[in-house]
């Protein structure tokens, strides 16, 4: 019988922690022997970390869509696995699938009720299935639907738009997807200077600024002389402050994360320094909050354009890929800590 393993929170961080891969243990556990009615047993082929999981560690995560994760059960969100036995008509061996509701346990083999599955389309993939991880899931529906829905983009009008959080798994698509919607200069905000010259060389960014070594305010000055019309902010904190100081009157916004503060005992979103919410109301400028979540009905199509530009090669999609379901809780604090180009994922098995 195969052997079996998950992954489970040993410990919480405390919410004003960094977290570590020692909040985290891999055990050994059985191998699902009976399949209930209406379950399929799926051999788990990619996990997603994702930063919206840094709350999950946490008693009470302090947003509606994600609970917290409990001591000692393995933690979850989402995957992609394959089909090994199924006790209903609707799948069948070897089949592809995901669950969008980020109860995807850490775990190698497990059992899940159908209700929670969906079939992935392999003319929609190929043999990439960590694609629905990534840009054909809730990083690309993210990037995109934010630019659409609080972006204000209109092409034509010489835009521009500053990204941070630039070389990760948002990010990374926000900037290329901002200049197919029509935006003339895309910059970049992120951490290290292999990931600017990505941006610049592989992605197609205008522009790219290194936050931990270059002065943001002087370089934003140099690479964006018309000034800023849309921020899609990953990050918020001290470095979102100098970016928002140098956006025009009626610019916008996109409120995606704030993931300088996921370490901190703050709500969410977190409170903004009182000058900075003057500058915004002065400059008439938006930040509304942005949760993909809310617009669920615009998957479908917002997924058609994600893979015809994937198709086309307009869009690329870099992927930092762990291997085996013991480097999970590693992959996650190494994503946390800006290990990742583009979407940090774990590859669990082969199918
Ligand atoms: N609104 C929504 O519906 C929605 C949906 C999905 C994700 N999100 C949010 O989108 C953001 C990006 O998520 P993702 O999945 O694409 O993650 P990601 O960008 O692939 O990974 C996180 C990145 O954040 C950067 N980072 C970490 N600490 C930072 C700090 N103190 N200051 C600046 N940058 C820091 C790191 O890159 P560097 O090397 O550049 O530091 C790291 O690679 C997160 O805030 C997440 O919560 C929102």
């Amino acid at each position: 019988m195969a052997v079996n393993k998950r992954v489970v929170l040993r410990e919480r961080p405390g919410n004003d922690n960094e977290p570590t891969e020692d909040n985290f243990a891999v055990e050994e556990c059985p191998y699902p022997t009976s399949v209930p009615a209406h379950h399929i047993l799926v051999k788990t082929l990619y996990l997603s970390v994702d930063p919206y999981m840094r709350c999950r560690m946490n008693s009470k995560t302090g947003v509606t869509y994600v609970s917290p994760w409990q001591l000692g059960q393995p933690a979850d969100g989402i995957g992609v696995g394959v089909v090994v036995e199924s006790k209903h008509s609707n799948f069948t061996t070897g089949d592809i699938v995901t669950m969008e509701n980020f109860m995807w346990p850490w775990q190698l083999y497990v059992t899940l009720p159908k209700e929670r599955l969906t079939k992935i389309e392999k003319s929609l993939v190929g043999d990439h299935y960590s694609l629905v991880l990534g840009v054909l899931g809730l990083p690309g529906l993210t990037a995109l639907l934010g630019i659409r829905e609080k972006g204000h983009v209109v092409p034509g009008t010489n835009q521009t738009i500053v990204v941070s959080g630039a070389a990760g798994a948002c990010g990374s698509l926000a900037g290329q997807i901002a200049r197919l919607e029509g935006c003339a200069n895309v910059v970049g905000i992120c951490g290290s200077d292999e990931k600017c010259q990505y941006l610049l060389q592989e992605l197609g960014f205008s522009g790219a600024i290194n936050y931990k070594t270059e002065n943001v305010q002087e370089r934003l000055l140099q690479t964006c002389p018309s000034g800023i019309d849309i921020y899609f902010d990953n990050v918020g904190g001290d470095l979102s402050t100098v970016v928002i100081k140098q956006m025009k009157p009626n610019s916008h916004i996109i409120l995606c994360g704030q993931i300088a503060l996921y370490n901190k005992d703050v709500p969410y979103p977190p409170p903004i320094p009182q000058d900075v919410l003057d500058y915004l109301q002065e400059n008439n400028i938006t930040r509304e909050r942005y949760l993909v979540l809310q617009f669920r009905e615009k998957f479908p199509e917002a997924l058609i354009q994600l893979a015809k530009w994937v198709q086309a090669g307009k869009l690329k999609f870099p992927e930092t890929i762990a291997e085996g379901i013991e480097q999970t809780g590693a992959a996650f604090i190494s994503m946390m800590k800006g290990g990742n180009l583009g979407k940090q994922l774990v590859r669990v098995s082969d199918p």
